[in-house]
């Protein structure tokens, strides 16, 4: 039987450099592939260069490389690939949707916020639920991943340009939250035609070109509808798991309900709906009232299967209030905490190494 490049990943498993350090086990390799050759197999070693880099040395690639070759006699020769040279080619590549998705960092539990409506929320509720999971201690990222309407940076109040290192991105640091977003690769409002390759090679260096900082979680902020964009979009992120966002209205429902199905058709996991701008209370004697109606959450949940994670009132941060984020005394912060704590309790898929899982 041919080799596959499961077979190398699982003959790595017990490698250990000199230094004590194991491999695949610090998410040092990555990835791997097999190149067969009339003189016999090759084997490449995809590897983070990045942080995980530091602590492997020449010798012990050299090392890594004999330890395949003495494993599987098929091998003539194995090479170790770091990651930046790699993407430096991948950037040169269009990429084109139905392509291999993008190699996210690895252990990464994505979640995808999706609704079909646009004005629900959804960007509001990332970057509250990105801030409430950060504020759990857990590292976070925030893809905003909406191509005509990529409000996250404003949204958090981030101006400064992305800078870069290596030619590969840092993503700007606000609340906590690790940012990259599609507002810096569009620049400001160029008229582009955001389909197909153009897309995907925007997506894909959002997240192989930045130097992520090992994000536990990252929330996709995903663009609005259930037509070919977000299904484009949706493709990109086979492992993510998926929030509906909904307001409290049969409308903005129906049309969740839709986008649900498009997710659960393309095999995501659904975690829950959550109903945005869902009542309001009066700040002088408490009253609450529901400026939307009734019921938007629960028929979702009900036709989808799916539990209600939460209800999110409206925030009115008066004049002042530029930044999407909840205040901070806010009793909508306290619900945010709780559905970030529901959701890391969750048993979500972590990004592995590219070739095990798909
Ligand atoms: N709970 C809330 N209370 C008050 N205002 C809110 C709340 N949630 C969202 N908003 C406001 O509603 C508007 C739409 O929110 P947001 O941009 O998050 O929606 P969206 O679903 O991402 O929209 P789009 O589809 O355009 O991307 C914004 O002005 C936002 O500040
Ligand atoms: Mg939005």
């Amino acid at each position: 039987m041919a080799l596959t490049p499961k077979d190398v990943l699982q003959a790595l498993a017990p490698f250990r450099t000199a230094g004590g350090i194991e491999p695949l086990k610090a998410g040092y390799i990555q990835d791997v592939s097999i190149e067969p050759h009339a003189d016999g197999t090759r084997v490449n070693l995809h590897v983070d260069d990045t942080w995980r880099g530091a602590a492997v040395s020449n010798a012990d690639r050299e090392a890594l490389g004999s330890f395949v070759k003495a494993h599987f006699s098929e091998v003539v020769a194995v090479r170790v690939i770091p990651r930046s040279k790699e993407q430096a080619d991948t950037a040169r590549k269009i990429a084109k949707p139905g392509q291999a998705p993008p190699r996210t960092p690895l252990g990464v539990k994505m979640i995808a916020i999706i609704s079909g409506k646009g004005g629900v929320g959804k960007s509001t509720v990332s970057i509250n639920l990105a801030h409430a999971l950060a504020g759990l201690g857990l590292r976070t990222g925030i893809l905003d991943c909406d191509i005509y309407g990529f409000s996250v940076p404003d949204l958090l109040q981030l101006s400064e340009p992305v800078k870069t290192r290596d030619k590969r991105f840092i993503p700007p640091r606000v609340h906590d939250i690790d940012v990259m977003s599609m507002k810096f690769f569009v620049g400001h409002n160029a008229p582009v035609m955001w389909r197909g390759p153009l897309l995907g090679k925007a997506i894909r260096q959002m997240i192989e070109e930045t130097l992520w900082n090992q994000p536990e979680y990252m929330v996709l902020d995903l663009p609005p509808g259930t037509g070919d964009i977000a299904m484009d979009v949706h493709e990109y992120f086979p492992k993510a798991a998926a929030i509906v966002v909904t307001t409290p209205d049969a409308n903005a429902a129906r049309v969740a309900e839709r986008a649900g199905q498009m997710a659960r058709s393309m095999d995501r996991r659904l975690l829950g709906v959550i109903e945005n701008m869902s009542f309001m209370n009066c700040p002088e004697c408490g009253y609450q009232w529901y400026p939307l109606g009734h019921g938007g959450a629960e028929s979702v949940a009900q036709s989808l299967e799916i539990p209600v994670l939460a209800k999110i009132p409206w925030v009115i941060s008066g004049d002042s209030g530029v930044s999407g984020l909840v205040p901070d005394g806010h009793p909508a912060q306290e619900i945010y905490r709780t559905m970030a704590q529901a959701v890391a309790q969750m048993d979500l898929v972590p990004a592995g190494p590219v070739s095990v899982n798909h």
